[in-house]
């Protein structure tokens, strides 16, 4: 009911471990891999090592999370050995990457595709970091070039992961050259510490993330299904299978998981395919692609 296929990779389910939760090591993603994820998307890896921005980097909020981690990463040169280990579960790994501009974006992807990553993912999206994601990911023109240059130069998958943060069909629209689309990255944002004065985040401005962000996700989704051919892997929110199967009927083919890690345990990728299977089973769909973009209306 769940196993697929997207860019001629195998998935055993849609549930994919989402970029920065868990991720910065093979032994965590070997570990969200035994507990049911049908695949994992890497840390975001720039060229070099980044210690990210001080404390406090991450505020829990009733409804979700604010974080500005600052991209910290071991940089790509240190990083062979955790794509070699998260390999060993078996399911597609997915090398998530960061870089000012289309040259560092292919010498990056380059190095995940000879490490064995089996797809990268360009973040194009990160709301809080000064001169990449979100910055170079509202430039239609450079997110053009960046997507093109990357597929010119590697043969495994391209996915381009978008922000929500501006015309998200505009955007996908120049990403022209991926294999798939990624929707969403977090919402920028920002919570004040009334009684210090002050914003909460050392950053000012942070990413927003978990269920509060699910209608921007699923709007956005349902936005590009309409206009752009091409796979989606729908993200934001998704916390249960019930939120699993709206961003399915939106458009989306595949689904990532973040903030839910932390919502209700590593577990939550069964306890997410258990729920989309009863639902399938009450409702009698055999699989899980029969609800792809039902609930679009024309
Ligand atoms: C703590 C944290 C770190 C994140 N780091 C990255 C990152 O390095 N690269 C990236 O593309 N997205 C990153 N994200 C965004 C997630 O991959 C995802 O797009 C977003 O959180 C929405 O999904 P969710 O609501 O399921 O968490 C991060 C999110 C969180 C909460």
């Amino acid at each position: 009911m769940l196993s697929f296929t997207l860019n001629g990779l195998k998935f055993r389910n849609p549930l994919i471990l989402a970029s920065g939760i868990l991720d910065e090591s093979g032994e965590t993603m070997l570990k969200v891999i035994e507990h049911g994820a049908g695949g994992v998307v890497t840390k975001s890896i720039g060229i070099q090592e980044r210690e990210g921005y001080e404390n406090p980097v991450v505020y829990e909020l009733p409804y979700g999370l604010l974080n500005a981690i600052g991209l910290a990463n071991p940089g790509i040169e240190n990083y062979g050995e955790e794509i070699r280990k998260a390999k060993e579960g078996g399911v597609p790994v997915i090398g998530s990457i960061f870089g000012g501009n289309a040259e560092e974006f292919v010498y990056l992807a380059r190095k995940m595709e000879e490490y064995g990553a089996d797809a990268v993912e360009l973040n194009l999206s990160c709301p809080h970091a000064r001169g990449y994601g979100m910055e170079i990911g509202t430039d239609e023109a450079l997110v053009e070039e960046i997507v093109r240059e990357v597929k010119r130069n590697i043969k495994i998958p391209v996915w381009a992961k978008i922000t929500p943060n501006t015309d998200v069909v505009r955007i996908a629209k120049a990403a022209e050259s991926a294999d798939s689309l990624v929707l969403i990255n977090t919402v920028k944002a920002m919570a004040i510490d009334i009684e210090a004065k002050m914003p909460v985040l050392s950053n000012k401005f942070g990413g927003l993330s978990g269920p509060c962000i699910k209608p921007i996700g699923v709007r956005a989704v349902y936005e590009v299904y309409r206009e752009v051919e091409k796979p989606i892997i729908g993200v934001g929110g998704i916390t249960t299978g019930k939120d699993a199967i709206e961003y399915l009927m939106a458009g989306a083919s595949a689904l990532q998981i973040g903030t839910a890690v932390y919502l209700r345990g590593v577990e939550v990728f069964f306890h997410i395919a258990n729920e989309m299977v009863a639902w399938m089973k009450k409702h009698g769909y055999s699989h899980f692609t029969e609800l792809v973009g039902i609930a679009q209306v024309r």
